[in-house]
């Protein structure tokens, strides 16, 4: 039986980082959830499809030829066979993979899509509704956040780092548009799950929140 391991939590929060190490560290996947969404907005933006335009997105889905690929322990995603790995973390993509999550149509499809990887193999899947919706009976829930302004100062010096010159006004306000699009949405909303650990990382190193969530683990896998 996969052992699976469900982290929800805002933008920002430092997720998939962790997720990444995590899955590392458990030699085993890490999926990271909000690709997926990102892929399936690019596929309709690619076929000028409007996001708001539920039966042409519904319509279009079945169409959509994703796949998710995992060489060296790295995710990468592709769309009819072209890796969009990158195109996908375009700053556009983030807007519209937050637009697209909120059609049902869409969310089933992802969902099942999840349901299904996780059930064949153990991960670790980070994303907004992995601990309440996707996969309630993980063995492991965590629900990673931060304060806002720690999420975007976080931001700022790793697009400063990339050479990216950007106002962290900006980036705060991009990062509360989107927190409140992912907990207002009608289905799925972004939420910590009752039986979700809480990680809040406003004052710790990436290291100190991957300690933690692994000395959690080991000792909940000594108990069980
Ligand atoms: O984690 P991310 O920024 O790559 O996610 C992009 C968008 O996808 C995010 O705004 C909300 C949505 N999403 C979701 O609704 N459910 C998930 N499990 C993962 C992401």
């Amino acid at each position: 039986m996969p052992m699976n391991i469900a982290i929800d939590g805002p933008v920002g929060a430092g997720k998939s980082s962790i997720a990444d190490q995590v899955a590392q560290r458990l030699h085993i996947l890490h999926l990271d959830t909000g690709a997926m969404y990102r892929a399936c907005a690019l596929h309709m933006l690619k076929k000028n499809i409007s996001l708001e335009d539920e039966e042409r997105v519904a319509e279009e889905l079945p169409n959509i030829a994703m796949s998710v690929r995992f060489s060296d322990g790295e995710q990468k995603m592709f769309l009819s066979g072209e890796d969009v790995s990158a195109l996908i973390r375009e700053h556009h993509m983030s807007k519209a993979a937050s637009d697209i999550s909120k059609l049902p149509c869409v969310r089933e499809k992802m969902v099942s899509l999840q349901r299904e990887l996780a059930g064949r193999q153990s991960c670790v899947l980070d994303g907004r509704d992995i601990c309440l919706h996707v996969l309630p009976e993980a063995r492991y829930k965590f629900f990673l956040t931060a304060s806002a302004s720690e999420r975007a100062r976080r931001r700022c010096a790793e697009l400063a780092q990339r050479g990216k010159k950007v106002n962290f006004e900006t980036v705060l306000a991009d990062i509360n548009d989107r927190d409140y699009n992912d907990m207002h949405r009608a289905l799925s909303p972004l939420a910590q799950a009752p039986d979700a650990v809480l990680v809040d990382s406003t004052a710790l190193t990436l290291e100190q929140v991957l300690d933690y969530m692994l000395s959690f683990i080991e000792e909940q896998a000594d108990v069980l």
